[in-house]
């Protein structure tokens, strides 16, 4: 999604049979030249706390983490925080 200058990665995901072989790398890094194309200079994305995988991946494609919202998303039980991250495109 698109903001200005701003490109929000709002879902990305790998279907388990195919993931760890370097299929969410490229699909970011798709995402990422087409944000570019479109003006991006910076990339955000939210991730739940919990989600360690995820979070490596992120960190692994350059991202860094730049804030926490409190019971972002509904979890099984009340709500559970979101990671905010973001990456320099420029
Ligand atoms: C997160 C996700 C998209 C990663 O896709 P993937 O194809 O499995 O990831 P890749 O094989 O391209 O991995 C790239 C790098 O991310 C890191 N990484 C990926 N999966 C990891 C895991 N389970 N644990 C730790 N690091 C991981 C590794 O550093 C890896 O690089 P390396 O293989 O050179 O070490 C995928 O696991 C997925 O779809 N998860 C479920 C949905 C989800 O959680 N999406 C994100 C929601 S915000």
């Amino acid at each position: 999604m698109a903001v200005l200058d701003e490109a929000h990665l709002l879902v990305i995901g790998v279907a388990r049979g195919h993931q760890g072989q370097g299929l969410g790398f490229r699909l970011l890094e798709r995402a990422i030249d087409r944000a570019r194309r479109d003006g991006a200079t910076r990339m955000l994305l939210e991730v739940r706390a919990a989600n360690e995988p995820a979070i490596a991946f992120y960190r692994r494609c350059g991202f860094s983490q730049i804030g926490l919202r409190r019971g972002y998303y509904p979890a099984i039980i009340g709500r559970e925080d979101a990671l905010v991250f973001d990456k320099d495109l420029r």
